[in-house]
């Protein structure tokens, strides 16, 4: 498969699947587990037998409970800890998570674990499974170890965001920040600036088909689309703009670029950073390093543009005038969260707005290379998989797993799994159509923003940024794939995303 337009395919496919709500019926194959690990006599790895204690008297009652039992994290299939070790530290396997995740589940199954040295995790690649972990969340979920962004954060003084927040604190500013951008009418108070932002993507993208010989080619389209993403966002966050979409970037804001890729393409380092023992730190220093330097280069550029704000809104305040504006100017004025809180919030949603919806942006534009309408899927160009830490002892996919395991929901192999999505790899953006008002085309299999009360808390943001950029776009240019001869494949950087820049025409549209 996949030529460039398979890329573009794979995209436009998620670009829609925010359309996805999860409710669809699924057989009910994980039980809320009501005895305790202690009472099973499971310590803590949970990788031991569990007790023959489920067999009840009575041949019938024997074969019901052979036929329930419940299985042990040491009778789940999975790769070995050292095939995993080769696999990841000495093959890369970083960047090929969503493949080694799909090889995986077609081996063991919908339900594998796997170990990174200390770290055992458990993957969970089959819908209905998926739907039955989400469900069954309780008040405050937790995605991941975030013990690293978390150490950072105390080393240098500063708050958690609600990325790296748990417990409390997290349902503290989730609950600020729902009531501020999650209801499609909070965001449409942004579309002016917003537009104004796809006005100038728009401008960009004369300017640089311009300087081809073609005069239509615009080169490494991901690339501008990360800078409108950019833009885009701090128009909505800061309330500022960065002038990422002009001629000449100004310094800081390349500056912060710099520091997103560093933590972009340091991925790796920074998943190094979390695993490496914190002793090995002065043996092997660099992960550890590049880590705390990328956040410094990214706390420090929302800072910069939260504390400038502050000085317009002291400055109305002390002339007694009246302050109006947006997102930020809510937050500093109302204090609902104290300064650092809004710097740590700021800096991590700039963080998770950038790449994803500059990922996604991609699929809108070859939306039209394709067909008029969009097919949504998962966001396998965007997030290969998610993660969860179980907060209570669980029976899933007939496995105990203890309280505190790490789950890795593989929305990758849901999403390319043909008995969720017929013609996986197929370009069909009519099985999302819907029959009338009341038909919802759900289906677990794809998630793009998550679930639950955990989800992506800028969806509608990202969906506002997409949607004004791709009806601007589309009403001005024929978009057509730039004919290329390689094929580009998908690699995990953070996100998923294509491992090669993506060219594309822009051909002005005929009256
Ligand atoms: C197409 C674009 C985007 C995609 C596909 C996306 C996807 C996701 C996903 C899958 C999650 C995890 C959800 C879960 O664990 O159930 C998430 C969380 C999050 N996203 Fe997005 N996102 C996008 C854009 C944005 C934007 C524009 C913002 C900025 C406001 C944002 C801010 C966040 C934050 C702060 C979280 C953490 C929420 C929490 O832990 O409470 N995202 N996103």
């Amino acid at each position: 498969m996949a030529l460039q337009n398979k890329v573009l395919q794979l995209s436009c496919r998620s670009v829609l699947g925010e359309m996805l709500h999860q409710r669809f019926a699924s057989n009910s194959r994980a039980l809320r587990k009501s005895a305790t690990s202690e009472s099973l006599g499971i310590c803590g790895t949970g990788e031991e037998t569990l007790p023959g204690g489920l067999i009840t008297p009575g041949a019938r009652a024997e074969v019901v409970a052979q036929e329930t039992r419940v299985k042990s994290l040491k009778e789940m299939p999975g790769p070995s800890a050292i095939s995993n070790l080769i696999e990841f530290f000495y093959r890369d396997g970083f960047s090929r998570i969503h493949e080694i995740q799909m090889e995986h589940s077609q081996k063991y199954g919908k339900i594998f674990k796997s170990r990174f040295g200390p770290q055992l995790v458990v993957s969970i690649a089959g819908r209905d499974l998926v739907a039955e972990v989400l469900r069954m969340e309780g008040v405050a979920p937790q995605r991941g170890n975030m013990e690293s962004w978390k150490e950072y954060r105390d080393l240098r003084g500063r708050s958690t965001g609600l990325i790296s927040a748990e417990g409390e604190d997290w349902l503290k500013m989730r609950s600020v920040l729902r009531q501020l951008i999650m209801r499609p009418k909070d965001v449409a108070q942004f579309s002016d600036d917003v537009n104004a932002v796809v006005g100038d993507l728009v401008k960009r993208v004369d300017t640089l088909r311009s300087q081809q010989t073609d005069g239509l080619t615009v080169l490494n389209i991901n690339d501008l689309f990360f800078k409108y993403a950019m833009e885009g966002m701090a128009a909505i966050l800061y309330e500022d703009r960065l002038g990422c979409l002009e001629n000449e970037i100004p310094q800081k804001s390349q500056d912060y670029i710099a520091a997103l890729h560093l933590m972009f393409s340091s991925f790796k380092m920074t998943m190094y950073a979390g695993a490496i023992p914190k002793w090995l730190r002065t043996i092997i220093p660099r992960p550890w390093e590049e880590f705390c330097s990328s956040w410094d280069g990214l706390f420090s550029f929302s800072q910069i543009h939260v504390d400038k704000r502050l000085g317009e809104i002291q400055d109305l305040v002390s002339r007694g005038e009246k302050v109006k504006g947006g997102l930020l100017t809510h937050m500093l004025v109302t204090r609902e969260m104290n300064l650092e809180e809004i710097y740590a919030n700021m800096t991590e949603m700039l963080l998770a707005g950038v790449d994803t919806v500059s990922s996604r942006g991609e699929g809108d534009v070859g939306v039209d290379t394709v067909s008029s309408r969009g097919e949504g899927d998962v966001g396998v160009d965007t997030v290969s998989s998610n993660g969860r830490v179980t907060q209570e002892d669980l029976v899933v996919g007939g496995y105990f797993i203890p309280k505190g395991t790490q789950l890795a929901l593989c929305h990758y192999s849901t999403s390319m799994d043909e008995e969720n999505f017929p013609g996986a790899d197929d370009f069909r953006p009519d099985r999302w159509i819907r029959k009338d008002a009341q038909d919802r085309v759900d289906n677990f299999g794809s998630i793009p923003f998550g679930y639950g009360i955990r989800s992506c808390i800028g969806r509608r943001i990202a969906e506002l940024e997409m949607h004004l950029a791709l009806t601007q776009l589309i009403q001005r240019f024929q978009i057509g794939v730039f004919p290329v001869t390689e094929e580009i494949k998908a690699k995990t950087h953070g996100l998923l995303c294509p491992a090669a820049p993506i060219n594309l025409q822009f051909a002005d549209r005929q009256p």
